[in-house]
């Protein structure tokens, strides 16, 4: 299954991509996790991707389609795919139907998580992240067993740098100026469901699962 999650920032796109994952066994390629990861490797991609992400703006689409043509090359994407925060911008979208094509793949889905925009700020400023493993936390709607610390491998979270409310204001009106108009480019092809992001985390999957498995 070929799949992309969309939604505004803080919709909560990371915690279903990772239900996903373990329910389908398809590999999970978010480019804000790998921009994230090339920063902290301190390689030419992170060093390209860091102030832009420091802002809260995108970072450039020949940056970003290229390390996603890259990724999707790869043998394990043969047995599908989700795509996390990508495509973003319209000419994204395209470059990614033109990538498809040459490697004679579909979209089967396009899922948008929708919450509403004045629930997002708390959302991400909420947030706490494992640096170890990347699990998202919230400290009050998903907070660790122990505070403070990873239920996986207990290290120390924390908060993401451009989760401080400035830079999220940045980042929630870039997405409605950039990234909104692609939902009507999907439902235009036909590819887009829409579930009810303001809700449990496991009554979100499973209202994906209904809408993916139709
Ligand atoms: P990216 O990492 O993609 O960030 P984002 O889209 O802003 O999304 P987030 O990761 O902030 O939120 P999410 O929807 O995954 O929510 P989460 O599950 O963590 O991008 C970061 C930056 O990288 C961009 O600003 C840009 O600079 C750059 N970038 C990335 N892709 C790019 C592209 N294609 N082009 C150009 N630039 C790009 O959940 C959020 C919080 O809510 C958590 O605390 C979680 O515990 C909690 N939560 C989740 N679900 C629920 C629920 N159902 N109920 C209550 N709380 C919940
Ligand atoms: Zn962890």
């Amino acid at each position: 299954m070929n799949l992309i999650l969309m939604g505004m920032p803080g919709a909560g796109k990371g915690t279903q991509a990772e239900q996903i994952n373990e329910a389908y066994n398809i590999p999970h390629i978010s480019t804000g996790d790998m921009f994230r990861l090339a920063i902290k490797e301190g390689t030419d991609l992170g060093k390209q991707a860091k102030d832009f992400m420091d802002q809260g703006e995108l970072v450039p689409d020949e940056v970003t389609i290229g390390i996603v043509k890259e990724r999707l090359s790869k043998d394990d994407c043969k047995k599908g795919f989700l795509l996390d925060g990508f495509p973003r911008t319209i000419a994204q979208a395209e470059a990614l139907q033109e990538l498809l094509t040459d490697i004679n793949e579909t979209i089967d889905y396009v899922v948008h998580v929708d919450v509403p925009e004045e629930k997002l700020l708390e959302r991400l400023t909420g947030r706490r992240i494992c640096p170890t493993c990347g699990t998202a936390y919230h400290v009050a709607y998903q907070p660790p067993e122990v505070e403070g610390k990873c239920d996986k491998d207990s290290a120390q979270l924390i908060q993401r740098d451009d989760d401080k409310p400035e830079t999220v204001k940045n980042r929630l009106a870039v997405n409605l100026k950039q990234t909104k108009p692609l939902l009507d480019f999907y439902q235009d092809k036909g590819y887009l469901v829409t579930v009810d992001g303001d809700q449990e985390v496991d009554q979100v999957f499973k209202d994906i699962q209904t809408k993916i498995e139709k």
